[in-house]
């Protein structure tokens, strides 16, 4: 440690008696220390010289920076909230009550497809953006606001086919820990949005780490609350701000999740055996070989483990929790599943359903679809960067260096794409309804382009599992006193939205 220099330290690190008691005339205190109103008469001309040329300098530096912001930039032709023009801290007030993918769709409704959202950021409702933004030779770059960022390796690792290779053991493990919790319930209220998080928590920690969580068994509620994002994504997603947060770890349960993620990569790491075939075992690979090709010192493997188990587990148990409410709000769907269930049961596994089988039944698909149309569970992607020649969506050109998104939540309820696009319709999605999709390509849940989701797959062979194994043993309707609403009002938009409760009871068929 630096030693303190006697001159800089504070009274309190002086010895009590010459730090409180008066100081005789005679002791070296008395000459060092300044008389204490000797220099205010000198320094407060000075002081407040300096506090008026400094506000000065920041009065003309602010009012320049939003003339310059209100009539002279380039997006200055994009209709927006006024405040919007001048500072992305609106974005704060968006995200304040985690409902912000509500307010992007509000925006929408007013100021129409293009709006300004911040001094350098537009969002679109357009799928000529999905085209421009995402696609391969667009020329617009990933802009770091970091959702995924830090998992993506130039392709290097292929996690799309370490995540959906045959074996599909640990998936079904899960779905029978459901079913026997379920069973436990005895007809008692269930909050499925709540154990919709905690399957597929336990399913990533099999999948990700070879590790039983246990969640769903003793009802980890804990568990649930953990999430990298957490508060972080109601922080208007301000780089610096973010930045802060997170280096101060503002965020009990991120900070909390961290550690989480940390043990869990250092356990696995620490295993004799690396053959797991889990999706450490291809970060642990590349960390150990003498040519890593991205895992090239074990942060990166940490942040990697905790954006793949929170970027996994909030997705999928966002759209499950939908599902089970879509579902016992129109409970027909789960007398036709059923009957196509029972047909797969044991087809090709004995006793047991297989993805394979599963993606075979299109309403099972359809309603997959739809409920992520409905309530598309990442309200905004990533932002992506104009190029610098900029580019021009239906007719509206976008100068370079702008932040662009095409929100993906208002996207999936505007009529300009739909038929009736509030209503739950799964039947949109089976071949002869297809006059109730109007462009399909405004359908970006995993989005698409090079950057597109590397877990679509994985995710579509979960929600199939858990619905197959659940509808072929129960029935499901709505808990007495539940008000069908809170699923919506009181779910949070943390950059990953987060289902509100639903209470269901569970009948076995
Ligand atoms: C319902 C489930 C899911 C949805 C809706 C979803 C959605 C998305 C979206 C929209 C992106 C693009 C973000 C952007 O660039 O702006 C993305 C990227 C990504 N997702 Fe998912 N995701 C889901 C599940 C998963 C799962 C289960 C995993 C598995 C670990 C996963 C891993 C990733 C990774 C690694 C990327 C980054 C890809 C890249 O940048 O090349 N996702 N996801």
């Amino acid at each position: 440690m630096a030693p303190t220099l006697p001159l800089l330290s504070s009274p309190a690190s002086l010895p009590r008696s010459q730090a409180c008691s008066p100081t005789p005339a005679t002791s070296s205190m008395a000459f060092t220390t300044p008389p204490p109103f000797a220099s205010s008469s000198s320094t407060s001309p000075r002081l407040l010289l300096f506090t008026t040329l400094f506000l000065s300098y920041l009065t003309a530096l602010f009012t320049s920076i939003i003339i310059y912001r209100l009539f002279f930039h380039p997006l200055r032709h994009i209709r927006s909230l006024f405040l919007a023009k001048i500072t992305k801290l609106t974005s704060l007030y968006a995200a304040r009550n985690g409902q912000k993918h509500l307010e992007q769709a509000a925006l929408f409704e007013k100021y129409g497809n293009f709006v300004r959202v911040a001094p350098n950021e537009v969002f679109m409702c357009s799928v000529e953006g999905i085209r421009k933004i995402h696609v391969r030779d667009s020329g617009c770059r990933k802009l770091n606001a970091g959702v995924y960022d830090v998992i993506h390796s130039e392709g290097e690792y292929n996690l799309d086919s370490i995540m959906t290779r045959e074996e599909h053991a640990p998936r079904r493990k899960v779905c029978h820990t459901w079913l026997a919790k379920v069973a436990s319930f005895n007809g008692k209220p269930i909050d499925t949005s709540l154990f919709s998080l905690l399957i597929s928590f336990d399913h990533m920690g099999k999948v990700e780490f070879s590790h039983e969580f246990r969640s769903i068994s003793r009802k980890g509620t804990q568990d649930a609350t953990l999430s990298m994002f957490g508060e972080i994504g109601q922080m208007g997603e301000l780089t610096w701000l973010l930045s802060i947060a997170q280096n101060v770890k503002l965020s009990k349960t991120a900070a909390e999740f961290d550690q989480l993620t940390m043990l869990m990569a250092d356990r696995r790491a620490a295993a004799e055996d690396n053959n797991k075939g889990d999706i450490l075992q291809h970060f642990l690979d590349d960390m150990r070989s003498e040519k890593s090709i991205a895992f090239t010192n074990k942060n990166i493997l940490y942040s990697d483990a905790a954006l793949v188990l929170t970027g996994a587990t909030d997705t999928i148990g966002a759209v499950l929790a939908h599902l089970f409410y879509q579902l016992a709000n129109h409970p027909h769907y789960q007398d036709l599943l059923h009957v196509q269930f029972q047909k797969a049961y044991g087809k090709t596994i004995p006793d047991e359903f297989t993805n394979q089988d599963l993606s075979k039944i299109s309403l099972l698909d359809a309603l997959i679809n739809e409920t992520m149309r409905v309530d598309n569970l990442i309200a905004s992607n990533d932002p992506r960067q104009t190029p610098p020649e900029g580019i021009t969506v239906d007719g509206v050109h976008i100068p370079g260096g702008v932040a662009v998104r095409v929100p993906a939540h208002a996207l999936h309820r505007s009529e300009q794409f739909y038929a009736e696009p509030a209503q739950f319709r799964p039947e949109r999605w089976l071949d002869d309804n297809k006059e109730y999709v109007k462009n399909a390509e405004a359908f970006i849940p995993f989005l698409v382009g090079p950057n597109n989701c590397v877990g679509k797959r994985m995710t579509m062979s979960v929600l199939r599992l858990v619905m197959a194994y659940t509808v072929y043993n129960y029935t499901w309707e709505k808990a007495p006193g539940e008000d069908w609403k809170r699923i919506r009002t009181e779910s949070k938009d943390n950059l990953i939205l987060k289902a509100g409760p639903f209470e269901a009871v569970f009948l076995p068929r």
